[in-house]
């Protein structure tokens, strides 16, 4: 009895950091253990099923690529999880589908994690990613000598169609892609709001049709806190501290807060940002009779040529009442808050807002300041910073990732066939050709037990130039 009562007791402790952080059911939700029959679990409780598996089912609820060649890792790192040990590989362009039941933002995570079989190199892979008609990566490359941790990108896409498809289109030099592991998850409704401030060093502008541009999380950072897991996560993010992108100030100091975070209407909700997130902050604190004359100062190295969401989190967890704190809240260096004062839009402490800001990536960094404003006072707080967000906007081609736009990407592959009338007096010559390629490969084939090079091209030609 006493040790029913007492595992009561430990789950209802424990109540608030697992079964509540993660109360949100997203409608659509695929994770996805590529090249693997079987599924596998990670530490934070989702279960990633094996793409193998699900095409002999007549109603699997995605198509993968089917004859794309599956891999395992048979000297995986210890303690790497599970998804890394299995990857789906592609020698030529391929699609995976997945039906959308509710339209709107989807977050669309993908992860490398590159190994070595004896008859394969990952390491040597490099590959364009497409999701819908956005470019998501082009000639990616993730070498062997720096994947001792995984590569995961994220995405936030608009989804206005019955499905959303990610296509793995190998660089011509390489003819090689893969995938660990695939997360299609619908994103709250309150994710990304449809508009958001344009801020430049002229202007300070209303920035609409925010939710309907291709997003990349470039950066997810926690101030002055550790490290957040997925497992802590009401959306399985990760958000790491920023002691790598602060720079020093005097008169800041780090604070965790161990009370309860009273998430608002109106402000952020546990989706937007976890209570692990808000708990920590930095903070410019006055200790006499004067303000102190500091800002404190984040720095985030960005590719230019790209318009950049930056999301900015408070939460009053440092003050003793309302209305004693008031702060300037800079972003590349223009005034993007003046004399912010948390209290009037939260209404009480320790109460959650966001603040989103469109901004230039233009030469190649973004910052971000906070410091006193006019309307602060001594003796008390006089700033705070709880998380930053960035990411970066697609382009005016649709790509997150260079000049090639998504059509463009797929001819890429099948420019070598796009010869016009030459095809036909070609044809002839290319069937006694790929007769010769055809053995000279079933004697490859019989010599090596991967059978990759002998896989059928999964997209048509046809359809690759679509
Ligand atoms: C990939 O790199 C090649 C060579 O640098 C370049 O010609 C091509 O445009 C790039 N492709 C994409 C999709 O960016
Ligand atoms: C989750 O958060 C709690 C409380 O902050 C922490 O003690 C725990 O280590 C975290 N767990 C993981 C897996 O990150
Ligand atoms: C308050 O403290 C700061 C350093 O912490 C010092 O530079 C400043 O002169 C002090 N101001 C007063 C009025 O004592
Ligand atoms: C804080 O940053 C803003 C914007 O860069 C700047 O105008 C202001 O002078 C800075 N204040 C201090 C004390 O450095
Ligand atoms: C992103 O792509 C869409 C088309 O998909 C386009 O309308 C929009 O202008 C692009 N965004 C930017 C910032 O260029």
């Amino acid at each position: 009895m006493p040790s029913t009562l007492f595992s009561l007791l430990l789950l209802f402790l424990l109540l608030p950091f697992s079964t509540l952080s993660h109360l949100f059911y997203p409608p659509d939700d695929y994770l996805i253990n590529c090249g693997s029959s079987a599924a596998s679990t990670l530490v934070d409780h989702r279960h990633f099923s094996g793409d193998l598996s699900a095409h002999h089912h007549h109603r699997s609820p995605f198509s993968p690529p089917p004859h794309a060649l599956s891999l395992q890792n048979n000297n995986p790192l210890p303690n790497s999880p599970p998804i890394y040990h299995t990857a789906r590989v592609f020698t030529s362009p391929a699609r995976y589908t997945f039906p959308v039941s509710d339209k709107g933002t989807h977050i669309v995570r993908l992860h490398f994690h590159p190994f070595t079989t004896p008859n394969l190199d990952l390491g040597l892979a490099q590959f364009h990613v497409l999701l819908n008609a956005h470019v998501a990566l082009s000639n990616f490359t993730r070498l062997l000598s720096d994947a001792t941790n995984p590569s995961i990108v994220e995405y936030l896409i608009w989804v206005d169609a019955e499905k959303l498809e990610i296509v793995f289109v190998p660089n011509k030099d390489s003819r090689l892609a893969f995938v660990n592991a695939i997360e299609v998850i619908s994103a709250p409704k309150d994710l990304v709001p449809d508009t958001a401030q344009y801020l430049s060093s002229s202007k300070l502008e209303k920035f609409e049709g925010l939710n309907k541009q291709a997003l990349e999380v470039v950066y997810r950072v926690t101030v002055g806190g550790v490290k957040v897991t997925p497992f802590n996560d009401s959306l399985w993010r990760t958000w790491v501290p920023d002691d790598g992108f602060f720079r020093p100030s005097v008169g800041s100091e780090k604070l965790y807060f161990g009370g309860r975070i009273n998430y608002h209407v109106g402000g952020a909700s546990r989706e937007v940002g976890p209570d692990n997130v808000y708990n920590s902050a930095r903070l410019i604190r006055s200790k006499n009779d004067s303000v102190p004359n500091v800002n404190m100062t984040w720095v985030f190295p960005v590719v230019g040529g790209y318009k950049y969401l930056v999301r900015l989190h408070f939460c009053d967890i440092a003050s003793i009442s309302v209305g004693l704190l008031y702060f300037n809240v800079y972003v590349n260096g223009n005034l993007a808050y003046e004399d912010l004062d948390l209290s009037y839009v939260t209404n009480s402490l320790a109460s959650p807002f966001y603040a989103d800001f469109v901004v230039d990536g233009g030469d190649g960094a973004l910052s971000v300041g906070v410091g006193p404003s006019k309307s602060s006072m001594p003796h008390v707080i006089d700033g705070i910073l709880n998380a930053v967000e960035v990411m970066k906007l697609n382009n005016s081609r649709s790509s997150l990732d260079g000049e090639v736009c998504a059509d463009l990407v797929m001819k890429s592959w099948s420019t070598r066939n796009n010869t016009g009338m030459l095809f036909t007096l070609v044809a002839a010559v290319c069937i006694v050709l790929s007769l010769s390629i055809v053995i000279r490969r079933r004697l490859i084939g019989s010599r090596e037990s991967v059978s990759w090079s002998r896989l059928p091209v999964n997209l048509s030609d046809d359809s690759v130039k679509n």
